[in-house]
């Protein structure tokens, strides 16, 4: 496959960014998106140009790092991440739009890379369980009921990609703060910090600028877990919960 690429190149922070395109030849339909940036950047090497920087980790749909908006789609095309995004989901001679994620809690770094610490902070708030430590106790002196262990695993899969943020008009990170809400709030393990947490992460999330929801539902759309929109939901009951009791 021969593909032209228009890619976001911004220095740093500070620097104005500018769509530059680029000629990509010898695609393999069965690379990997970022396969394809590795041979872009190869040939930019070659030539004694600045490649192009954007971030990535696992490769394996797994670690969230690889955050691209592609033809104006989160992760592109397809419903997954962009390391498993393949280029048989492109036509030969196609013009392929590449940008960071926009959003004000996530500024460009550099090129395709933003800093998603926002992220990590609203996790710091609450994204936890204070337990004591020591060996691990016997899994069944916890009983958790089947369908509410099986809620949580499923939104546990939450990888932190930020999709759900760069799709969203709002900028709203809920549906990522509902997956952690609901992955702990339905264990026996995450009752203590219940309503504590919700008010915390969701002070968290609102003080990093992230918008509010109002119910738009692209958020889920976009999500390569599957993350469901009821997770909002479960948020808001249990931040009207939090309120009630005084957090
Ligand atoms: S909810 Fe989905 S889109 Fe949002 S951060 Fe988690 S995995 Fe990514
Ligand atoms: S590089 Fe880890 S999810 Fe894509």
């Amino acid at each position: 496959m021969n593909l032209t690429l228009k890619i976001w190149r911004q220095a740093s922070p500070e620097a104005a960014g500018a769509m530059q395109t680029y000629a990509v030849n010898d695609v393999s339909p069965d690379m990997s998106f970022l396969e394809m940036l590795d041979v872009l950047n190869e040939q930019l090497n070659e030539q004694g140009d600045e490649p192009v920087a954007f971030d990535h980790d696992c490769r394996e749909g797994i670690c969230g790092s690889c955050s691209l908006m592609i033809n104006g789609q989160p992760h592109g095309p397809e419903v997954t991440t962009t390391c498993q995004l393949h280029m048989r989901s492109f036509k030969d001679g196609e013009t392929i739009t590449v940008e960071p994620w926009r959003a004000d809690p996530f500024p460009v770094l550099k090129d395709l890379v933003v800093d998603r610490s926002a992220f990590d902070r609203i996790i710091q708030a609450g994204g936890y369980i204070s337990a004591n430590t020591g060996s691990a106790p016997e899994a069944n002196s916890v009983p958790a009921p089947r369908d509410k262990a099986l809620r949580a695993f499923n939104v546990a899969t939450c990888i932190g990609c930020g999709a759900c943020v760069a799709a969203c008009p709002n900028g709203s990170a809920s549906l990522f703060l509902g997956a952690k809400i609901t992955h702990l709030g339905e264990l026996p393990q995450g009752q203590p910090e219940r309503y504590s947490r919700v008010a915390d992460m969701v002070g968290q999330h609102d003080h990093e600028g992230f918008g509010g929801c109002t119910n738009i539902g692209e958020c889920t759309s976009a999500c390569p877990k599957g993350i469901p929109l009821d997770v909002i939901s479960q948020l808001n009951k249990d931040l009207r919960t939090a309120i009630k009791h005084g957090h």
